[in-house]
């Protein structure tokens, strides 16, 4: 999909034209339509054969947000994609402030997972912006700047996207390796033997039931001042999440490939963070394992030694998130010195229970870092929603037999495994955002396709972009 932001009012060469209106301003559409018919609601469409102009809704003009407008570029693109047109011209002249987030909503519309089945219409060839002619040096780079962090989503949402059968610890490697060298991204994997030697006890425990083995994946940016100490951003990437011994039930159980989005998250940030020239250090980490029951298993009741020299006595097996990240966060704090981390991760039902999809959970040591994220989630509309880290939720997983036991029972589920994680921080200042809910959505929205939604992405990007030294 080519975008581009331009002058020219009309439409050109078969383009579609697509309109914004605001509830108040549907008066002005081209050809008026009775309010039963259309009424504006936000992401609603309504299409003028005659006219050849597709209407989208902004709902009420006094709560619009960079959202709204993010998101009705994304329904105007995923309408026009599935009626079969190739070309649109989006009038934004009324919201050039926003031009990023509308580049970055079309873009994230134009998106379909259509590996294994053919695309409902095909991919727009081009998507105009059409802006005052005065705007038009600042709109084409907030133009290109959506595009960068919208394709940055996207390339989670197709990496997410991908079955367990295809999708492994090794293939995922390779798609970092390959990720990494068109981004100009510095990668290392840890393959199976290095991490049993250097002692990623977590990971081979998690990894030990499968066939596939474990790999922790280390993606590197280098836009700071050398020596800096880099932000790490850690990802869970759980390939197929059986369970394991404390097997899952069968239903749903398909969803489970979308365990890694974590890491698919971190991925997709740190190719647009090299693709920004951002300058700051960062690390990416993917924890990547298959979880699996099977005669190597890990068991409840195994007491496991993590990277930080942490014993961890197993409760279920199907806590193998926090096992995974424990190795993963302690590696960003003793190997990579970070001056600050934030790990994403589907990690509990408990926050799907808690915040529903309509938000991540977001748990963090440091209040800069968590002012931070909150700023950074008000501009890309990935929300996050602020959780507590009492020191009863550590209590709640003290062991008997070891340092830490790796569940603490139902109450305060989403806590209790954020709780989990803190201890491998140690003083880093450290957040933790359980997407649990967010990584993936059954149905399909008006702006978004079905399948892996990129949650955490666009986030990550932005808060790189404004994080400050010291
Ligand atoms: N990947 C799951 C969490 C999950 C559940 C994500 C549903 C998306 C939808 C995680 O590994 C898990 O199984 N967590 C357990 C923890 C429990 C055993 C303490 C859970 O939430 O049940
Ligand atoms: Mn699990
Ligand atoms: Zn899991």
């Amino acid at each position: 999909m080519k975008l581009s932001a331009d002058s020219r009012p009309v439409p050109v060469r078969g383009e579609t034209l697509v309109k914004f209106f605001t509830r108040a301003e549907k008066g002005t559409i081209p050809s008026p339509v009775p309010e039963a018919e259309w009424s504006a609601a936000a992401n609603s469409t309504l299409m003028l054969h005659h006219e050849g102009v597709l209407c989208v809704g902004l709902g009420d003009g006094a709560k619009l947000t960079v959202q709204s407008i993010r998101a009705a570029a994304g329904t105007a693109v995923r309408t026009l994609r599935r009626s079969g047109r190739r070309s649109a011209a989006l009038d934004l002249r009324g919201h050039t402030k926003w031009l990023a987030a509308a580049a970055e909503g079309a873009v994230m519309g134009g998106y379909e997972f259509a590996d294994f089945k053919k695309a409902k219409g095909e991919a727009l060839e081009s998507v105009r912006l059409i802006v005052n002619a005065a705007d038009l040096p600042k709109a084409r780079k907030q133009v290109r700047r959506g595009e960068i962090t919208g394709t940055a989503a996207n390339l989670a949402r197709q990496v997410g996207n991908q079955p367990g059968n295809l999708l492994y610890p090794e293939t995922l490697a390779d798609e970092c390796r390959r990720v990494a060298k068109r981004e100009h991204l510095k990668v290392t994997v840890l393959d199976e033997k290095q991490l049993a030697k250097g002692g990623f006890g977590g990971l081979i425990a998690v990894g030990a039931g499968s066939k596939r083995p474990p790999r922790l994946i280390i993606l590197r940016h280098d836009g700071g001042i050398p020596g800096e100490p880099p932000i790490a951003l850690v990802g869970k990437a759980i390939t197929f999440d059986t369970g394991g011994i404390s097997i899952k039930s069968a239903d749903k159980m398909e969803d489970m490939i979308f365990d890694k989005c974590g890491g698919m998250a971190v991925l997709g940030a740190m190719a647009g963070i090299a693709r920004l020239k951002l300058n700051r250090n960062v690390v990416g980490i993917i924890a990547s394992a298959e979880n699996m029951p099977s005669a190597t298993a890990y068991r409840p009741g195994d007491i496991v030694r993590t990277y930080d020299g942490t014993y961890v006595e197993v409760i279920n097996t199907d806590a193998e998130g926090r096992m995974v990240l424990a190795d993963a966060i302690a590696y960003a704090r003793k190997d990579c010195k970070a001056c600050a981390m934030v790990d994403l991760a589907t990690l509990t039902g408990a926050c799907v229970v808690a915040l529903g999809d309509y938000a991540a959970g977001l748990w963090s040591t440091s209040e800069r870092l968590q002012a931070a994220l909150l700023a950074a989630s008000a501009k890309t509309g990935e929300r996050l929603w602020p959780m507590p880290l009492y020191d009863e939720y550590t209590e709640q997983i003290r062991s008997e037999v070891a340092a830490i036991k790796n569940t603490g029972g139902r109450p305060g589920g989403a806590c209790t495994a954020a709780a989990f994680l803190k201890t491998f921080a140690g003083d880093t200042p450290w957040a933790h955002l359980d997407i649990a809910g967010v990584a993936n959505t059954s149905k399909a929205r008006p702006e978004m396709s079905r399948g892996a939604t990129g949650f955490g992405a666009r986030l990550l990007i932005e808060l790189v972009d404004g994080w400050r030294l010291g």
